[in-house]
């Protein structure tokens, strides 16, 4: 069999999508993921964009066993070096440099003309290549620039030492048949093309990421760039679980073919990276949706009982994806309730378990049905935020159609009790209040949402919520069947993120 290439930008083009920003512990996790994942490349960062991005390729290239640890760069020294330095940690590194080639960027962001440029790439490649062996080139824009130029400018960088050629469609502008048909003329018009691999990045901009990256495939293409839940720059990058799963199920079309991810870990990766992004993953998302793998018209569910081929042509379990059934309830005792974790995938330790348990017990008190997506919930409330400085003792909230909202809060620290009470436009805005109050930081609310975690009246809430606080900004969610106690389990997750930075 083949290798594809699975090159995971989530924590590089996927982090520069508007909003999403990622402090160097969450880049950490997700990078941990993405190894647990199988993925080939993991491109940390662009190191010389900030101190703190190159702080995050650094304990990457350090932490990360496995995947090679690439840093971007543009085709200056400057950039070069600080990605140098930041994989520097990792036995297996990468320097990724790109250089726009199309007339429109040549012309207005450059302001060069193509021998300029050529020049330029190749003195980059030159002395990247003298810094580490393993080096990928991209010409930026690449769908949208001359053909000959192209060829000209990718044969010019392999000479000079490039052993990877990326082909990005930079804005997303190429149509299938179009961008496998460039593939191919690579593959033909460039004499050295054979020492290096092809590489494809695509934008989503017509929703045609992944349809492309897979033509490209079908063309010659060996490296596939894409991101978790296919986040990234405006409407995103190619997804890599629907580019991975495409390539599984069509073993008839992508012949000979295979990528090394463990598939059953993307359900829990399109998690983590929604969790700690803050982007929801709409329902009918392929692959990891939460209605990717739900038949709801009889005809279809009637097909699925008698032969599951009828209607379904992944099993959700290849994926990891977490079924929907009542699995326990409110006289389910602790181990049934380890051994559902351990099914699902988590292993806790006797203290993590006692904290999960406790939860539970409080949760199918109110709740008939637990459902496996209400344990993730409560895991990810719950675990991760396994030190606190601040937790929740009780609140009272007073709210109506004719009352001023008010709320009365009661926080731990360190075995001390703290309460404060106020007044706010809503009942959620009095708890948030009276937290500030109570922990003397002002928090700015940049995002909320809130979302039910299965079905029912008596389905679990969650909040998930941006909060901006001491100079720092963090993704935090709180859940509970009381949108209320969600919206506050969150605010003060929110502060512990804050606290622990
Ligand atoms: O979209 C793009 O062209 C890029 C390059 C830096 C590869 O992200
Ligand atoms: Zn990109």
């Amino acid at each position: 069999m083949e290798r594809i290439i699975i090159f995971d930008t989530t924590l590089r083009d996927g982090e520069q999508a508007p909003g999403a920003s990622l402090n160097q512990k969450e880049k950490l996790e997700i990078a941990g993921a993405l190894m647990h994942l199988g993925v080939d490349i993991i491109e940390a960062g662009f190191p010389v964009s900030s101190r703190g991005d190159f702080e995050s390729v650094k304990s990457i290239a350090s932490s990360i066993k496995g995947p090679v640890i690439c840093g971007l760069a543009r085709a200056v020294k400057k950039d070069i070096d600080a990605a140098y330095q930041s994989t520097r940690p990792s036995r297996r590194r990468r320097i990724h440099v790109f250089l726009a080639t199309s007339k429109i960027h040549m012309q207005y962001k450059l302001k060069k003309a193509e021998d300029e440029i050529e020049r330029l790439a190749v003195e980059a490649v030159k002395y990247a290549r003298r810094l580490c062996a393993d080096i990928e080139f991209s010409p930026e824009d690449a769908s949208r620039s001359e053909r000959e130029f192209l060829f000209r400018i990718v044969e010019s960088v392999i000479s000079a030492g490039a052993t990877t050629v990326n082909i990005p469609d930079t804005v997303g502008y190429a149509q299938p048949g179009e961008y496998g048909s460039l593939i191919a003329a690579i593959k033909n018009n460039v004499p050295n093309i054979n020492k290096a691999v092809i590489s494809v990045h695509c934008h989503n901009d017509l929703g045609l990421a992944v349809a492309n990256s897979l033509e490209a495939i079908t063309n010659g293409a060996r490296q596939v760039e894409c991101t978790v839940n296919g986040i990234g720059e405006r409407a995103g990058n190619a997804s890599m679980e629907e580019i991975v799963m495409a390539i599984k199920t069509r073993k008839d079309i992508f012949r000979g073919l295979e990528s090394g991810i463990n598939t059953t870990q993307i359900y829990k990766v399109s998690r983590l990276v929604s969790k700690l992004t803050g982007f929801v993953v709409s329902p009918n998302k392929a692959i990891v949706g939460g209605n990717a793998f739900r038949h709801e018209s009889g005809i279809h569910q009637d097909g699925v009982l008698k032969e599951r081929s009828t209607y379904e042509i992944i099993r959700p379990q290849d994926v990891g994806f977490v079924g929907t059934g009542i699995v326990l309830g409110k006289h389910s005792g602790r181990h049934a309730l380890s051994e559902r974790l351990k099914e699902l995938g988590f292993k806790f330790s006797d203290g993590q378990l006692d904290k999960i348990n406790t939860r539970f017990k409080a949760l199918a008190d109110k709740k008939k049905s637990i459902f496996d997506h209400d344990l993730i919930s409560i895991i990810e409330d719950e675990v991760k935020t396994a030190k606190p400085v601040w937790t929740l003792e009780s609140f009272t909230i007073n709210s109506g159609t004719r009352v001023t909202p008010t709320c009365e809060i009661s926080l731990k620290n360190k075995n001390k009790f703290y309460s404060a009470r106020s007044s706010g436009d809503g009942p959620v805005d009095a708890c948030f209040k009276a937290i500030d109050k109570v922990t003397g930081i002002k928090g700015e609310l940049q995002d909320y949402r809130i979302e039910a975690v299965s079905q029912g009246k008596d389905a679990l809430g969650e909040v998930i919520l941006k909060l901006k606080a001491k100079g720092k900004i963090v993704t935090a969610r709180g859940s509970s069947t009381d949108i209320i106690e969600a919206s506050v389990r969150a605010y003060i997750n929110a502060l512990n993120k804050i606290e622990s930075l």
